[in-house]
């Protein structure tokens, strides 16, 4: 391959990493064509000089950003400083390992769009984390899969280190915030085929990580806004509105069977819900989740089927939490209900959206 392959690396006070790493850059690349484009956000410490300084022994730039923007805006703006068209992503650290980009490399000879490099398939590793750093990161990526299922085909979606054809994020509407820029690209750009290849997260030898409690909170913000941008906020709220109509059906049911039909008021409900229970099902399948109703798709009766397994425990978790709030609590008992409702209608979604319209 003789594609120029441009590096962007976002730095924040890594002066004493730079030099190491260009030295491992080289030897990793040898026999490839690139730049390294470094957007660092105006160090203290002194590592655009450092990196400016090294500039005629390797190839490299140095974009300076007069305030502290973060990394995933740091990798956007450095889209535009690029003369290759494949992009690496990585950190400045030697957390991320030069002598894998070769690795990466492969996969996009072979015709990926994107290859990240994963800590999270087998091979991969991050040796020396915490419990609760093993916890947060694998809590953070359940939650990306649960709101967010197109992430799904990929397993680690939190890697920072990843390289991909620029053309594929031509025209995307970047608008990262904290620290997750491969999420953020993974979701706005046009990707067919998408590869992963194991690698062993390091350790940190200098320097030290930037990660904070706030870039938690970045990031579920993060989250909201991408469900806002790609549709999936909407999709729920579809699906609130459905329910909605379910209750009518349920209700008007319950109440014209009883009345005109003269059926016992309880088997009334029960047709009521289980016909609520159905339309809510149709309207679903060609509203809420019309763009996954495909051919291809599991049939149209295992769909019913699951819907229905997933209403069944929804009853039981509206009863059991309207038992508890009432029973244990003292909570009035119609309050204790709304509450029931309200989980059994974040389960119904959950469970719908990752089990019965599966993407
Ligand atoms: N320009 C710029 N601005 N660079 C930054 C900033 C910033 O505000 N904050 C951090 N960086 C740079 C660092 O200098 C380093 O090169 C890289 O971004 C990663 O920062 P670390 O602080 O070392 O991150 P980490 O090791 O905790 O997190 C890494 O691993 C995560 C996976 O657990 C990153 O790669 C994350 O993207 C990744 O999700
Ligand atoms: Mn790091």
């Amino acid at each position: 391959m003789n594609e120029t392959i441009s590096l962007i690396i976002p730095t924040y006070n890594e002066r004493d990493n730079i030099t190491p790493l260009l030295k491992r850059l080289e030897r990793a690349l040898a026999g490839y064509n690139y730049e390294v484009v470094f957007i660092d956000d105006n160090s203290a410490d002194g590592t655009a000089e450092v990196a400016t300084s090294l500039a005629d022994k390797y190839p490299v730039k140095v974009i300076v950003r007069k305030d502290k923007r973060g990394l995933a805006s740091a990798v956007v703006d450095g889209l535009s400083h690029v003369s290759g068209k494949i992009i690496a992503v990585m950190d400045a650290d030697l957390q991320h390992p030069p002598e894998v980009l070769p690795d990466l490399l492969k996969e996009m000879e072979k015709g990926a769009d994107i290859v990240i490099a994963s800590r999270y398939v087998k091979g991969g590793s991050c040796p020396g984390w915490s419990l609760s750093r093993k916890l947060n990161s694998r809590g953070a990526i359940f939650l990306a899969h649960l709101l967010l299922p197109a992430t799904r085909r990929v397993n680690d979606p939190m890697s920072g280190f990843f390289m991909f054809n620029k053309e594929a994020v031509a025209g995307a509407k970047l608008e990262p915030l904290g620290y997750k820029i491969l999420l953020e690209i993974l979701m706005q750009g046009r990707f067919k085929r998408v590869a992963e290849v194991p690698f062993t997260f390091g350790i940190r030898g200098r320097g030290e990580s930037k990660l904070s409690a706030g870039q938690q909170v970045a990031y579920l913000r993060h989250i909201f806004s991408l469900m806002k941008r790609t549709g999936e906020l909407l999709r729920f709220l579809k699906f609130c509105l459905v329910g909605i109509s379910g209750v009518g059906v349920n209700m008007g049911l319950l109440w014209l069977l009883t009345e005109f039909a003269g059926l016992f008021y309880l088997t009334s409900a029960a047709i009521g819900i289980e016909t609520s229970i159905i339309t809510n099902f149709i309207l679903n399948n060609y509203f809420t989740f019309a763009d996954r109703n495909q051919p291809g798709r599991k049939p149209f009766f295992i769909r019913l089927l699951r819907f229905n397994l997933v209403s069944l425990a929804a009853l039981a978790i509206n009863l059991a939490i309207l038992g508890f709030l009432t029973e244990v609590w003292g909570v009035f008992y119609l309050l204790s209900n709304l509450f029931g409702i309200a989980v059994a209608t974040f389960w119904n979604y959950l469970v719908n959206n990752w089990w019965t319209w599966k993407p």
